[in-house]
């Protein structure tokens, strides 16, 4: 026996060393941690439970039958987080670049499953150079059984990627199809195709930052969901991000220490009197929920409209709100599928929404026509539309058009919908709407402009208010912004009562 433990302990003390001593040294050289590192520095000290160590690969072309790849360049199992289990896999770079074969697939698929089966969310730390080319077709069927269980999955578990690498070809598209993506500064990249295979196909020389760097897919693509400069950062967001979500769609959500808001704003000193003034919605924000805290989701990602989570008395709420001084807070492509996005994660995980709108509308231009604001706007009404978590919004100033309605408006079927007395709600802004309905009338006036004023004003009086909808039962009630947060917590309180009906046909089709 004692020969056998010692044999056992020779074979693990070189597994875990994955690609071997010289390779983990260039890492540390570099300042980055190995595979086995970050899933130490993610999880709850001493939680870590591996499996599959042992699994060697499976490639016999091109030489690697002669090749011994440790764990098969993944390392994979379970974990705490809080308290709270975790499944995990980590690609290792130093085994033949993360790159991924059938067996090292095959590792990520059975954690999947066991996560899926038991109801955890699951973390990938991505490092990879993508399917692995010796291994042809296998490695490609490998990345097919991982985007199935993706997908099978979505909406069940929560799934979060971490990108700590050069990640190409398939690496990426997991990652993608999966809830949340977090990169960091110059380490993190993504890319279809590779630079190296970019310059041999297209004698192109790109460099990996600019093709997809942490700040590429943060800032332009929408890719990615956080980003940071540190690797114990993203883990940290990773922690805190897990914090606000069940373990699966049908758990129940960590509840915290009710907090009163620490913003030394009151709501109503945050919006200007003047509707044509912005102001930071993140303001408004921090004056409703508890600790004045909010995670912000895609922070840097089509700011006009501003997602994330945050806490009302204790329970995790997903906040959905116009930012008005990017945009004026309009609705535009990307925002829309920012939105749309979110509310469906949130829809599925059952996480309440609130929304806060102060939108002039869908953003105007040919850019934006062309671009599908029609097809992506949609996109925004329908996730509001078949959201049955509940729903609550609070109209703080302008709900103009398309945006009163796609913004969690009554008729999109919201629990409950306030508004506070600064807010304005119409087809679109008095000037526009003036300029169209009496211009026949302002032309031919003795002196247009004095007209034009007093038919803005009359067009305000009659519908830039909140009392007209009121009125029609369109909006709940009309509240003193001093009372903002204790209805938001009323009102979710009664609205978790709802029972949704589920439909019974197999899915809408969402205008992707
Ligand atoms: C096998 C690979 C590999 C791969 C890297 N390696 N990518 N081995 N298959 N896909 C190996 C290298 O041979 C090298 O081995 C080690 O990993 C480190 O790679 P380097 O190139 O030395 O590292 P670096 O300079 O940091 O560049 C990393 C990289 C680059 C940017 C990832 O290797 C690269 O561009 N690789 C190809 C990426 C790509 O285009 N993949 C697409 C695959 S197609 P040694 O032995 O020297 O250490 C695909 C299709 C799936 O994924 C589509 C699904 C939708």
């Amino acid at each position: 026996m004692l020969k056998k433990i010692s044999t056992f302990l020779d074979k693990v003390s070189v597994l875990i060393k994955g690609g071997g001593d010289e390779k983990i040294a260039k890492r540390r050289q570099n300042g980055v941690l190995t595979a086995r590192e970050r899933i130490y520095e993610l999880l709850d000290q001493n939680s870590f439970h591996e499996i599959d160590l042992f699994v060697e690969h499976s490639g016999k072309d091109f030489g690697l039958d002669k090749q011994q790849l440790a764990g098969d360049g993944v390392v994979t199992g379970f974990g705490k987080i809080d308290g709270r289990q975790v499944a995990v896999y980590a690609q290792d770079f130093t085994v033949q670049g993360g790159s991924l074969g059938k067996m090292h697939a095959a590792k990520i698929t059975k954690t999947m499953d066991m996560a899926s089966e038991m109801g955890m969310p699951i973390i990938g730390i991505n490092d990879s150079g993508g399917a692995r080319i010796q291994e042809g077709v296998d490695s490609l069927a490998g990345y097919g059984e991982i985007f199935l269980r993706n997908t099978l999955n979505s909406g069940k578990i929560p799934q979060i990627s971490v990108i700590l690498g050069p990640c190409a070809g398939g690496a990426v598209y997991s990652p993608a199809i999966t809830d949340f993506v977090f990169m960091v500064d110059k380490l993190s990249k993504m890319f279809v195709t590779g630079p190296k295979v970019i310059e041999s196909v297209l004698s192109e020389k790109v460099s990996s930052e600019e093709l997809g760097g942490a700040k590429v897919h943060n800032t332009k693509t929408g890719n990615a969901h956080f980003y940071s400069q540190s690797e114990l950062d993203t883990f940290t967001q990773v922690r805190t991000l897990l914090s606000y979500l069940p373990s699966a769609w049908d758990a129940e959500i960590p509840k915290a220490k009710p907090a009163p808001p620490k913003s030394r704003f009151k709501l109503a000193d945050t919006i200007p009197d003047d509707s044509r003034k912005s102001y930071d919605i993140i303001d408004v924000i921090k004056t409703i929920v508890d600790g004045s805290e909010f995670f912000e989701v895609q922070a840097m990602f089509a700011k006009n409209v501003v997602i994330g989570f945050a806490r009302l008395d204790g329970e995790a709420i997903g906040i959905i709100a116009n930012q008005p001084k990017v945009k004026a807070g309009c609705l535009d492509v990307d925002s829309s599928d920012k939105a749309a996005r979110f509310v469906r994660f949130c829809d599925a995980f059952c996480i309440p929404i609130l929304t806060l709108v102060d939108l002039p509308g869908y953003l105007p231009g040919a850019d934006q026509e062309h671009a599908g604001i029609i097809r992506h706007g949609a996109k925004m009404i329908y996730a509001y539309a078949e959201a049955t978590v509940p729903k609550v919004s609070l109209i703080l100033r302008k709900a103009f058009g398309g945006g009163y309605i796609a913004m969690s408006s009554k008729h999109l079927k919201t629990d409950f919908v306030y508004a506070l007395p600064s807010a304005e709600i119409a087809v679109m802004g008095p000037e526009s709407a003036c300029n169209i309905i009496f211009a026949k009338e302002i032309r031919d006036a003795e002196n247009p402009e004095a007209l034009r004023q007093q038919k803005i004003n009359e067009y305000r009086e009659k519908f830039s208010n909140p009392y007209n909808p009121a009125s029609k039962g369109y909006i709940d009630a009309i509240i003193h912004p001093d009372e903002t947060r204790q209805k938001l917590i009323q009102s979710f309180e009664i609205a978790r009562k709802k029972k949704p009906v589920f439909k019974k046909h197999k899915h809408g089709c969402i205008p992707l």
